[in-house]
């Protein structure tokens, strides 16, 4: 009876575990508070006891009530969050420090790995090129298993990358743009596919919107993204609604993971509720599905085990990190990733750029003259309350927004170190750091409206057309 209990434990995912250890629990302080027989009682608290071992054996950490392990802390569960904690997850970036989300504690909560100097160094050598400014600068900050991409890729094995968009509006923000540039240096650097999802169906649950409008923007958006400058040999595009229903691998892997995680499970990651609709609550196994590389076969030749690297800011993490649970069970290899921080709002770094905040964001359809009106008027300044205060004491850089945004998007090493120093000292004044700010984001979101302009409907269409792409596997 015990070894049979044993070897059923050990087939159990660390979540699965957890989840087993919370049920017992629950149901000896059911047993007990119901003043169940005394033998009764006995045999639920052994079981408990053992359920605990196991965890313990697996995951090497002691069971904790409400803190899953460690790959897959609970985040959007107010009783994890503890009361001084940012709040990360993919509806909500919250923190009470101006200087924004506390990253490095984000690192161990989660779970994940700090992109270091050794790692970036490993990048440039197995690439040969100089690392993108968003690592050199830590805007990609954390990662899992990158280490293991870059094995692979020295072995001279390929790997892909997938990436995504919720087309919640016909208008994207600067702050989108983040995770396209770096996905498309990586795929200049690396030389590997591309696909990107684009949830319109997570939309459409999400919002006040039909599936038609959530389709149109969806298009709308991929405009946008091939503005970015993706190889459209190397690149595949796909809304949800569409290519579903024209997938069966696609498929096949979505009720896979359906089959392997617990509504428990998605209520632990996601904070779902006994009133959510059932399509929010199986919506996760289809952001999953794409980390799977037979989900392509027309990409990947049918080919099941190629590796897939997602990078995007670290709201997302919760989809991969339940993703990367369930792959070895399903005979998949596990997704690695790299995370950003986010591009804050304008207001300040308590909290992330959103659409559905307009204030708190540059559009990239915005005007010159909106850009330079909404940086005058809200992005949030570290100087001082007088000219006179300022230059005595100098501005303060890790709360300035204006800085912060430069950091994404002035390109000069150099120069945005002379700007830090001059604003530091009280030389450079707040209304002149924004001007730089001004005079950097205008041409470069000009520079993408025109790029977007020569983006046609035909040329949409053949992105997002399922085909073979320039690789043979
Ligand atoms: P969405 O549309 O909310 O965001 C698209 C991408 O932009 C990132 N992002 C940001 N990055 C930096 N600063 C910000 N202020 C900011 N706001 C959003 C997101 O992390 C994301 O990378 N469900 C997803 C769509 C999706 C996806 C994926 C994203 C499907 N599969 C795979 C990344 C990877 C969503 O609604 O993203």
């Amino acid at each position: 009876m015990a070894d049979s209990l044993n070897c059923d434990l050990k087939s159990l995912s660390p979540l699965q575990l957890f989840e087993r250890v919370t049920e017992q629990g629950e149901k000896v302080r059911a047993l007990k508070a119901g003043k169940a027989p005394k033998d009764e009682i006995d045999a639920a608290v052994r079981m408990l006891l053992s359920l605990k071992l196991s965890y313990k054996t697996t995951t090497g950490q002691d069971y904790q009530a409400g803190l899953p392990p460690k790959d897959l802390v609970l985040i959007n569960n107010g009783t994890t969050k503890e009361e001084d904690e940012d709040l990360v997850d993919p509806w909500n970036v919250q923190t009470s420090n101006a200087k924004g989300v506390d990253y490095d504690k984000l690192i161990v909560r989660f779970g994940s790995s700090k992109i270091d100097t050794d790692l970036i160094n490993r990048i440039e050598r197995a690439t040969g090129q100089k690392p993108h400014h968003f690592l050199r600068r830590g805007i990609f900050f954390s990662h899992r298993d990158m280490d293991q991409i870059l094995d692979a890729y020295e072995n001279k094995k390929s790997f892909y990358l997938y990436t995504g968009r919720g087309p919640s509006s016909q208008a994207m923000h600067v702050g989108h743009l983040i995770p396209f540039m770096f996905t498309k240096w990586l795929q200049e650097v690396f030389d590997v596919p591309l696909v990107i999802q684009l949830t319109d169906d997570e939309k459409y649950l999400w919002k006040d919107m039909t599936v038609e409008k959530a389709y149109e923007y969806a298009k709308e958006n991929a405009k946008d993204i091939i503005a970015c400058g993706f190889d459209i040999n190397k690149t595949f595009i796909f809304s949800d609604l569409d290519y579903l229903g024209t997938s069966p691998g696609f498929y096949k892997n979505i009720v896979k993971v359906q089959k392997h995680v617990t509504f428990n499970q998605v209520k632990g990651i996601f904070g779902f509720t006994d009133s959510d609709c059932i399509g929010k609550i199986s919506f996760p196994a289809i952001q999953a599905a794409p980390s799977f590389s037979s989900s392509f076969p027309q990409i990947f030749n049918g080919k099941e085990n190629i590796q897939c690297l997602i990078p995007c800011a670290i709201d997302q993490d919760p989809y991969f990190r339940m993703t990367r649970d369930v792959a070895p069970r399903i005979g998949q290899p596990k997704p690695a990733l790299l995370h950003s921080v986010f591009f804050p709002a304008l207001q300040g770094a308590q909290t992330k750029m959103s659409a559905s905040d307009p204030n708190s964001s540059i559009f990239l359809t915005d005007t010159p003259k909106q850009i330079k009106t909404k940086i005058n008027k809200h992005a949030f300044s570290g100087g001082r309350d007088t000219i006179e205060e300022h230059r005595k004491y100098g501005g303060n850089c890790d709360v300035d927004v204006s800085f912060m945004y430069l950091t994404f998007f002035l390109e000069d090493d150099d120069r945005l170190e002379q700007l830090k120093q001059a604003y530091t000292s009280g030389e450079l004044l707040t209304g002149e750091l924004k001007k730089v700010l001004i005079e950097t984001m205008q041409p470069l979101i000009a520079a993408h409206q025109e790029r977007r302009k020569q983006v046609t409907d035909e040329v949409v269409k053949q992105f997002m057309t399922p085909r073979k792409l320039a690789f043979e596997f």
